[in-house]
Protein backbone atom coordinates (compact mmCIF):
# COMPACT_ATOMS: atom_id res chain seq x y z
CA UNK A 1 0.00 0.00 0.00
CA UNK A 2 1.53 3.51 -1.02
CA UNK A 3 2.74 5.71 2.05
CA UNK A 4 0.74 9.15 2.68
CA UNK A 5 2.63 11.80 4.16
CA UNK A 6 -0.05 13.93 6.56
CA UNK A 7 0.80 17.11 8.21
CA UNK A 8 0.25 16.18 12.16
CA UNK A 9 1.55 19.80 13.87
CA UNK A 10 1.86 22.97 12.79
CA UNK A 11 3.54 26.18 14.75
CA UNK A 12 4.59 29.62 13.60
CA UNK A 13 6.38 32.75 14.89
CA UNK A 14 6.26 36.56 14.83
CA UNK A 15 8.22 39.13 16.02
CA UNK A 16 6.52 41.20 18.44
CA UNK A 17 7.68 44.25 16.71
CA UNK A 18 4.57 46.17 14.61
CA UNK A 19 5.55 48.46 11.23
CA UNK A 20 2.36 50.13 10.51
CA UNK A 21 1.20 52.23 7.38
CA UNK A 22 1.71 55.32 9.48
CA UNK A 23 5.19 54.73 10.62
CA UNK A 24 6.13 54.04 6.60
CA UNK A 25 4.06 57.47 6.13
CA UNK A 26 7.11 58.83 8.03
CA UNK A 27 10.22 57.32 5.60
CA UNK A 28 8.96 57.16 2.32
CA UNK A 29 6.57 59.14 0.27
CA UNK A 30 3.43 56.94 0.58
CA UNK A 31 -0.20 56.83 2.42
CA UNK A 32 -2.09 54.07 4.66
CA UNK A 33 -4.64 54.41 1.70
CA UNK A 34 -2.67 53.89 -1.53
CA UNK A 35 -0.63 50.72 0.54
CA UNK A 36 -4.22 49.39 1.46
CA UNK A 37 -6.01 49.87 -1.63
CA UNK A 38 -3.15 48.77 -3.86
CA UNK A 39 -1.87 45.86 -1.54
CA UNK A 40 -4.25 44.69 1.36
CA UNK A 41 -1.43 45.75 3.66
CA UNK A 42 -2.58 47.15 6.89
CA UNK A 43 1.25 46.80 9.01
CA UNK A 44 4.05 44.17 9.11
CA UNK A 45 6.47 42.60 11.90
CA UNK A 46 9.72 43.38 11.99
CA UNK A 47 12.89 40.95 13.80
CA UNK A 48 14.52 42.74 16.42
CA UNK A 49 17.88 43.84 15.89
CA UNK A 50 19.17 40.58 18.02
CA UNK A 51 17.34 38.19 16.07
CA UNK A 52 18.23 36.19 13.16
CA UNK A 53 16.18 33.96 10.66
CA UNK A 54 16.87 31.06 12.58
CA UNK A 55 15.99 32.45 15.14
CA UNK A 56 12.45 33.19 14.48
CA UNK A 57 12.69 29.47 12.44
CA UNK A 58 13.74 27.50 15.74
CA UNK A 59 10.64 29.38 17.63
CA UNK A 60 8.29 28.58 15.21
CA UNK A 61 9.73 24.97 15.04
CA UNK A 62 9.28 24.26 18.46
CA UNK A 63 5.76 25.31 18.83
CA UNK A 64 5.23 22.95 15.91
CA UNK A 65 6.88 20.15 17.55
CA UNK A 66 5.01 20.31 20.78
CA UNK A 67 1.78 20.93 18.86
CA UNK A 68 2.79 17.53 16.75
CA UNK A 69 4.26 15.95 20.15
CA UNK A 70 7.43 14.92 18.46
CA UNK A 71 10.95 15.54 20.09
CA UNK A 72 13.41 17.00 18.12
CA UNK A 73 15.77 13.72 18.53
CA UNK A 74 13.48 12.01 16.77
CA UNK A 75 13.23 14.22 13.74
CA UNK A 76 14.80 12.10 10.48
CA UNK A 77 14.84 15.07 8.44
CA UNK A 78 14.80 19.76 8.73
CA UNK A 79 14.12 21.45 5.72
CA UNK A 80 14.22 25.32 5.71
CA UNK A 81 12.52 27.06 3.40
CA UNK A 82 13.91 30.80 2.96
CA UNK A 83 16.14 33.72 0.96
CA UNK A 84 16.86 35.46 3.97
CA UNK A 85 19.08 33.13 5.98
CA UNK A 86 21.39 33.90 8.80
CA UNK A 87 23.99 33.57 6.04
CA UNK A 88 25.34 31.52 2.46
CA UNK A 89 26.57 28.72 5.26
CA UNK A 90 25.88 26.83 6.61
CA UNK A 91 22.53 26.41 6.01
CA UNK A 92 19.46 27.76 8.18
CA UNK A 93 18.71 23.91 8.59
CA UNK A 94 21.65 22.96 10.50
CA UNK A 95 21.85 26.14 12.74
CA UNK A 96 17.97 25.27 13.61
CA UNK A 97 19.09 21.43 14.10
CA UNK A 98 21.53 22.35 16.47
CA UNK A 99 19.07 25.04 18.23
CA UNK A 100 16.90 21.81 18.37
CA UNK A 101 19.37 18.85 19.65
CA UNK A 102 17.87 17.27 16.52
CA UNK A 103 20.86 15.01 16.29
CA UNK A 104 20.31 12.60 13.83
CA UNK A 105 17.93 14.85 11.12
CA UNK A 106 19.22 15.06 7.90
CA UNK A 107 19.22 19.30 7.09
CA UNK A 108 18.95 21.54 4.11
CA UNK A 109 17.55 24.69 2.94
CA UNK A 110 15.26 25.24 -0.12
CA UNK A 111 16.09 28.45 -2.22
CA UNK A 112 12.77 28.67 -3.51
CA UNK A 113 11.51 32.35 -2.97
CA UNK A 114 7.46 32.63 -2.07
CA UNK A 115 7.19 29.35 -2.88
CA UNK A 116 9.80 27.70 -0.83
CA UNK A 117 7.43 26.07 2.17
CA UNK A 118 5.18 24.32 -0.79
CA UNK A 119 8.41 23.16 -2.35
CA UNK A 120 9.56 21.63 0.99
CA UNK A 121 6.29 20.44 1.92
CA UNK A 122 6.19 18.57 -1.31
CA UNK A 123 10.01 17.47 -0.99
CA UNK A 124 8.97 15.87 2.48
CA UNK A 125 6.28 14.08 1.17
CA UNK A 126 8.49 12.62 -1.59
CA UNK A 127 10.96 11.65 1.15
CA UNK A 128 7.74 10.32 3.13
CA UNK A 129 6.34 8.38 0.47
CA UNK A 130 10.07 6.84 -0.23
CA UNK A 131 9.40 5.01 2.98
CA UNK A 132 13.04 6.06 4.07
CA UNK A 133 12.06 8.75 6.33
CA UNK A 134 9.47 8.64 9.11
CA UNK A 135 9.45 12.30 10.74
CA UNK A 136 10.44 15.52 8.77
CA UNK A 137 9.96 19.35 10.01
CA UNK A 138 9.29 21.70 7.32
CA UNK A 139 9.96 25.30 8.30
CA UNK A 140 9.73 28.46 6.05
CA UNK A 141 11.45 31.73 7.35
CA UNK A 142 12.24 34.90 6.52
CA UNK A 143 13.57 38.31 7.90
CA UNK A 144 12.84 40.21 4.40
CA UNK A 145 13.75 43.50 7.07
CA UNK A 146 17.26 42.24 6.47
CA UNK A 147 17.55 43.03 2.86
CA UNK A 148 14.58 45.38 2.16
CA UNK A 149 15.59 48.79 0.59
CA UNK A 150 14.41 51.38 3.63
CA UNK A 151 14.18 54.29 1.22
CA UNK A 152 12.53 52.66 -1.93
CA UNK A 153 8.49 52.83 -1.88
CA UNK A 154 7.69 50.72 -4.23
CA UNK A 155 9.83 47.40 -1.80
CA UNK A 156 9.75 48.75 1.37
CA UNK A 157 5.89 49.10 2.40
CA UNK A 158 5.25 45.27 1.30
CA UNK A 159 7.97 43.33 3.01
CA UNK A 160 7.79 41.87 6.84
CA UNK A 161 9.65 38.80 8.77
CA UNK A 162 8.41 36.26 10.53
CA UNK A 163 8.46 32.06 10.30
CA UNK A 164 5.83 29.26 10.77
CA UNK A 165 6.67 25.65 10.76
CA UNK A 166 4.65 21.93 10.01
CA UNK A 167 5.69 18.11 10.85
CA UNK A 168 5.34 15.94 8.15
CA UNK A 169 5.30 11.75 9.39
CA UNK A 170 3.24 9.10 7.28
CA UNK A 171 -0.17 9.18 7.98
CA UNK A 172 -3.30 6.40 8.25
CA UNK A 173 -5.85 8.69 6.92
CA UNK A 174 -5.96 12.19 4.91
CA UNK A 175 -2.60 13.52 4.16
CA UNK A 176 -1.43 15.40 1.02
CA UNK A 177 -3.07 13.95 -1.93
CA UNK A 178 -1.07 15.56 -4.64
CA UNK A 179 1.46 18.16 -5.37
CA UNK A 180 2.54 20.29 -8.40
CA UNK A 181 5.43 22.06 -8.76
CA UNK A 182 7.03 24.45 -11.70
CA UNK A 183 9.88 27.21 -12.63
CA UNK A 184 10.54 29.34 -15.38
CA UNK A 185 13.99 31.06 -15.16
CA UNK A 186 13.60 33.08 -18.53
CA UNK A 187 11.63 35.31 -15.73
CA UNK A 188 14.24 35.33 -13.44
CA UNK A 189 15.35 39.26 -13.63
CA UNK A 190 11.70 39.88 -12.55
CA UNK A 191 12.62 39.66 -9.01
CA UNK A 192 15.87 39.61 -7.08
CA UNK A 193 18.80 40.79 -5.09
CA UNK A 194 21.87 41.09 -7.21
CA UNK A 195 24.60 41.68 -4.54
CA UNK A 196 26.71 39.54 -2.36
CA UNK A 197 26.72 36.29 -4.26
CA UNK A 198 29.72 35.19 -6.75
CA UNK A 199 28.16 37.26 -9.39
CA UNK A 200 28.48 40.63 -7.25
CA UNK A 201 30.33 39.30 -4.20
CA UNK A 202 30.01 42.43 -1.62
CA UNK A 203 32.44 45.25 -2.08
CA UNK A 204 32.09 49.20 -1.39
CA UNK A 205 30.17 49.39 -4.90
CA UNK A 206 27.99 46.55 -4.29
CA UNK A 207 26.87 48.34 -1.19
CA UNK A 208 26.80 52.01 -2.67
CA UNK A 209 24.65 50.77 -5.59
CA UNK A 210 22.45 48.99 -3.30
CA UNK A 211 22.38 45.63 -4.57
CA UNK A 212 22.04 43.64 -1.39
CA UNK A 213 18.41 44.73 -1.13
CA UNK A 214 15.18 43.02 -2.88
CA UNK A 215 15.03 44.20 -6.41
CA UNK A 216 11.35 43.79 -7.76
CA UNK A 217 9.15 44.60 -11.11
CA UNK A 218 5.63 44.23 -9.12
CA UNK A 219 3.59 45.09 -12.05
CA UNK A 220 4.61 42.28 -14.42
CA UNK A 221 5.01 39.80 -11.34
CA UNK A 222 1.21 40.60 -10.41
CA UNK A 223 -0.27 39.45 -14.12
CA UNK A 224 1.66 36.47 -13.94
CA UNK A 225 0.90 35.40 -9.90
CA UNK A 226 -2.76 36.09 -11.36
CA UNK A 227 -2.44 33.11 -14.14
CA UNK A 228 0.06 30.86 -12.47
CA UNK A 229 -1.17 30.39 -9.34
CA UNK A 230 -4.35 29.43 -10.41
CA UNK A 231 -2.93 27.39 -12.90
CA UNK A 232 -1.05 25.50 -10.71
CA UNK A 233 -4.03 25.31 -8.01
CA UNK A 234 -6.05 23.76 -10.88
CA UNK A 235 -3.10 21.08 -11.81
CA UNK A 236 -2.80 20.08 -8.27
CA UNK A 237 -6.46 19.36 -8.11
CA UNK A 238 -6.97 17.80 -11.29
CA UNK A 239 -3.84 15.35 -10.25
CA UNK A 240 -5.90 14.76 -6.92
CA UNK A 241 -8.48 14.07 -8.65
CA UNK A 242 -10.98 17.00 -7.60
CA UNK A 243 -12.78 19.99 -8.44
CA UNK A 244 -12.46 23.51 -7.24
CA UNK A 245 -15.64 22.70 -5.74
CA UNK A 246 -14.39 20.23 -3.40
CA UNK A 247 -12.01 22.73 -1.83
CA UNK A 248 -12.41 23.87 1.88
CA UNK A 249 -9.40 26.54 2.22
CA UNK A 250 -7.00 27.86 0.16
CA UNK A 251 -3.78 28.69 1.99
CA UNK A 252 -2.39 31.16 -0.85
CA UNK A 253 1.45 33.15 -0.51
CA UNK A 254 0.27 36.44 0.32
CA UNK A 255 1.85 38.91 -2.17
CA UNK A 256 -1.35 40.87 -2.43
CA UNK A 257 -4.84 40.91 -1.93
CA UNK A 258 -5.70 41.92 -5.45
CA UNK A 259 -3.47 39.06 -6.85
CA UNK A 260 -5.28 36.81 -4.12
CA UNK A 261 -9.13 38.25 -4.87
CA UNK A 262 -8.04 37.61 -8.72
CA UNK A 263 -7.13 33.90 -7.71
CA UNK A 264 -10.27 33.51 -6.16
CA UNK A 265 -12.08 34.80 -8.93
CA UNK A 266 -10.47 32.37 -11.69
CA UNK A 267 -11.11 29.58 -9.54
CA UNK A 268 -14.62 30.44 -8.92
CA UNK A 269 -14.41 30.06 -5.49
CA UNK A 270 -15.82 32.86 -3.09
CA UNK A 271 -13.19 34.88 -1.15
CA UNK A 272 -13.90 33.76 2.49
CA UNK A 273 -12.28 30.25 1.46
CA UNK A 274 -9.28 31.98 0.52
CA UNK A 275 -7.42 32.56 4.20
CA UNK A 276 -5.65 35.85 4.20
CA UNK A 277 -2.65 37.15 6.84
CA UNK A 278 -1.54 39.71 4.25
CA UNK A 279 -3.39 42.81 6.29
CA UNK A 280 -1.24 41.89 9.27
CA UNK A 281 2.22 40.42 8.35
CA UNK A 282 2.44 41.78 4.51
CA UNK A 283 4.66 39.31 2.09
CA UNK A 284 6.80 37.49 4.33
CA UNK A 285 7.90 35.23 1.35
CA UNK A 286 8.23 31.42 2.48
CA UNK A 287 6.60 32.44 5.66
CA UNK A 288 3.64 33.62 4.18
CA UNK A 289 2.11 30.11 3.21
CA UNK A 290 3.49 28.09 6.38
CA UNK A 291 2.17 31.28 8.83
CA UNK A 292 -0.82 31.18 6.87
CA UNK A 293 -1.47 27.33 7.42
CA UNK A 294 -1.00 27.35 10.81
CA UNK A 295 -3.06 30.24 11.77
CA UNK A 296 -6.26 29.03 9.35
CA UNK A 297 -5.42 25.39 11.45
CA UNK A 298 -5.70 27.78 14.70
CA UNK A 299 -8.33 29.78 14.47
CA UNK A 300 -10.68 26.50 13.50
CA UNK A 301 -10.80 27.51 9.72
CA UNK A 302 -9.11 24.19 8.74
CA UNK A 303 -10.70 21.26 10.05
CA UNK A 304 -10.90 17.22 10.09
CA UNK A 305 -11.66 15.89 6.45
CA UNK A 306 -11.53 19.29 4.77
CA UNK A 307 -9.50 19.97 1.39
CA UNK A 308 -6.84 22.50 1.64
CA UNK A 309 -4.92 23.52 -1.23
CA UNK A 310 -1.68 25.36 -0.51
CA UNK A 311 -0.91 27.65 -3.68
CA UNK A 312 2.48 29.92 -3.97
CA UNK A 313 4.31 31.83 -6.57
CA UNK A 314 7.39 33.85 -6.29
CA UNK A 315 11.14 34.94 -7.88
CA UNK A 316 12.48 32.35 -10.21
CA UNK A 317 10.34 32.35 -11.42
CA UNK A 318 8.68 29.22 -9.37
CA UNK A 319 5.64 28.30 -8.04
CA UNK A 320 3.90 25.06 -6.32
CA UNK A 321 0.30 23.91 -4.77
CA UNK A 322 -0.29 21.15 -2.80
CA UNK A 323 -3.49 19.38 -1.93
CA UNK A 324 -4.01 18.17 1.55
CA UNK A 325 -6.94 16.09 2.99
CA UNK A 326 -6.65 17.38 6.96
O1 LIG B 1 5.99 37.71 -3.69
C1 LIG B 1 5.86 37.17 -4.97
C2 LIG B 1 6.27 38.07 -6.08
N1 LIG B 1 5.77 39.40 -5.96
C3 LIG B 1 4.54 39.75 -6.39
O2 LIG B 1 3.74 38.94 -6.80
C4 LIG B 1 4.22 41.23 -6.37
C5 LIG B 1 3.17 41.55 -7.39
N2 LIG B 1 2.99 42.96 -7.57
C6 LIG B 1 2.26 43.77 -6.77
O3 LIG B 1 1.78 43.34 -5.75
C7 LIG B 1 2.00 45.19 -7.23
O4 LIG B 1 2.44 45.33 -8.55
C8 LIG B 1 2.65 46.28 -6.34
C9 LIG B 1 1.95 46.34 -4.99
C10 LIG B 1 4.12 45.97 -6.12
C11 LIG B 1 2.52 47.64 -7.00
O5 LIG B 1 1.16 47.91 -7.27
P1 LIG B 1 0.69 48.43 -8.70
O6 LIG B 1 -0.75 48.65 -8.62
O7 LIG B 1 1.19 47.45 -9.72
O8 LIG B 1 1.43 49.82 -8.79
P2 LIG B 1 2.50 50.34 -9.85
O9 LIG B 1 3.82 49.66 -9.61
O10 LIG B 1 1.91 50.26 -11.21
O11 LIG B 1 2.57 51.84 -9.41
C12 LIG B 1 1.48 52.71 -9.59
C13 LIG B 1 1.88 54.07 -9.06
C14 LIG B 1 3.23 54.54 -9.60
O12 LIG B 1 3.13 55.94 -9.82
P3 LIG B 1 2.97 56.52 -11.32
O13 LIG B 1 4.18 56.02 -12.04
O14 LIG B 1 1.71 55.90 -11.84
O15 LIG B 1 2.93 57.98 -11.10
C15 LIG B 1 4.16 54.29 -8.46
O16 LIG B 1 5.27 55.15 -8.45
O17 LIG B 1 2.01 54.02 -7.64
C16 LIG B 1 3.28 54.54 -7.27
N3 LIG B 1 3.73 53.86 -6.06
C17 LIG B 1 3.41 54.30 -4.85
N4 LIG B 1 2.69 55.35 -4.40
C18 LIG B 1 2.57 55.49 -3.07
C19 LIG B 1 4.49 52.75 -5.97
N5 LIG B 1 4.68 52.45 -4.68
C20 LIG B 1 4.03 53.40 -3.96
C21 LIG B 1 3.87 53.62 -2.57
N6 LIG B 1 3.11 54.67 -2.17
N7 LIG B 1 4.39 52.79 -1.65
Amino acid sequence: MKIRAGIIGVGCYLPSKRLTNADLEKMVDTTDEWITTRTGIKERRIASKNEAVSDLAIAAAKNALKDAKVKPEDLDLIIVATISPDMHFPSTACLVQKALGAKKALCFDVGAACAGFVYALSIAQQFIESGKTKKVLVIGAEMLSSITDWTDRNTCVLFGDGAGACVVTPVKRGGIISSYLGSDGSQSDLMMMPGGGSRHPASHQTINKKMHFIKMQGKELFKLAVNIMADAANKALKQAGLKCKDVDCVIPHQANIRILMAVAKKLGLPPEKIFLNIERYGNMSSASTATALCEAVRKGKIKKGDIVVLDAFGAGLVWGACVIRW
